[in-house]
């Protein structure tokens, strides 16, 4: 009863930002994701008759608190899906530098989902593990696919069909993705914390709600035709859009720093330069850069020269799920 798997983390060109219901973790708008290779989680999972409780095993530390909590309710899903009352040993290795301001809870429930239920002898669809993800960690749906997809935020209370379903594989575009790295990132609101926020108290969360179907529509279009400018437009306004919202939120917040802004106004003069390079920001400080692989040198080399950049790391489309 034992199964390992590995997943990717992915990064929103159209972001999730805000819940409809907390506790299954349903969305207000759909969204759409990059999953990208460089950064993954590899799960193994094995139950166990002779254990009392799960066991949880980060990067070789045991790990308790809140964070064994949400993996432990995690699996209870799974064994009340499996109708088996059986715990497990749960072994995690994480390739997602958390510096880099990738959550590593996308790859990491993805994984889980993966091993877990396969562990367990439960064969699910790809659209069942990603409704069944989704309910660890709402982004982390999306990257059971590679490539772009896009999760679906469903019309029904139960969310048997919220998931995220494939829109174009890795192969399908080799578009880049640099993640800048900030020296200090300290990040002082969590996003679930954020999304509550803004959700209940900004008086923009409508407008950002309303220009979603139409982001949606524009950004699978350049997907489709490769085109890159359109898909950077698109992404980089919406993470705006996305980041404008939490100005409005009682108390108002934001994730960015002066770095942050400094790394935003240089993308837009690279594009004043012919660079054709666009950014968007998850819930955080650090900022993600897009661009096509021709330009690689020159994105890097520009980004390096920022003073309070501490790196660049670059990424290529990833797979989805894999079992090893
Ligand atoms: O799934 P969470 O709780 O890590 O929230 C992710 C929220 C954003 O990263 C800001 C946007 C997104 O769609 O990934």
């Amino acid at each position: 009863m034992k199964a390992t798997a590995k997943a990717h983390t992915n990064i929103a060109l159209i972001k999730y930002w805000g819940k409809r219901n907390e506790p299954i973790i349903l969305p207000t708008n759909n969204s759409l994701s990059l999953t990208l290779d460089g950064y993954f989680t590899t799960t193994s999972v094995e139950f166990d008759e002779t254990l009392t409780k799960d066991q949880f095993i980060l990067d070789e530390q045991v790990i308790t608190g809140e964070q064994y909590e949400r993996v432990a309710s995690f699996l209870d899903i799974i064994r009340k899906l499996a109708g088996k009352q059986l715990y497990a040993s749960i072994t995690s290795k994480n390739e997602v530098p958390t510096a880099a301001g990738f959550a590593s809870s996308a790859s990491g429930f993805a994984a889980l989902a993966a091993a877990g239920t396969k562990a367990i002898g439960l064969g699910l669809s790809n659209m069942e593990l990603s409704r069944l993800t989704r309910q660890g960690s709402g982004s982390a749906c999306r990257s059971i696919y590679g490539g772009f997809a896009e999760w679906q935020m469903g019309k029904k209370e139960d969310g048997s069909d919220s998931y995220a379903i494939p829109i174009a594989p890795a192969e399908h575009w080799d578009i880049r993705v640099a993640a800048v790295v900030l020296s200090s990132t300290k990040k002082k609101v969590s996003s679930r914390a954020g999304m509550k926020r803004t959700v209940e108290t900004s008086p923009f969360f409508q407008g950002w709600l309303d220009s979603i179907p139409q982001d949606l529509t524009t950004i699978k279009e350049g997907i489709r035709h490769r085109d890159f400018q359109k898909v950077g437009e698109i992404a980089e306004a919406n993470c705006l859009k996305m980041h404008a919202t939490t100005l409005g939120a009682n108390p108002p917040f934001t994730y960015w720093h002066d770095t942050t802004i400094a790394v935003m106004q240089k993308i837009q003069e690279m594009r004043t330069q012919n660079i054709p390079v666009y950014f968007t920001i998850d819930a955080g400080p650090n900022v993600k850069v897009l661009y096509l692989p021709e330009y690689e040198k020159i994105v890097e080399e520009t980004l390096r020269s920022l003073s309070g950049v501490a790196d660049i790391r670059l990424s290529k489309p990833g797979q989805g799920v894999t079992y090893l």
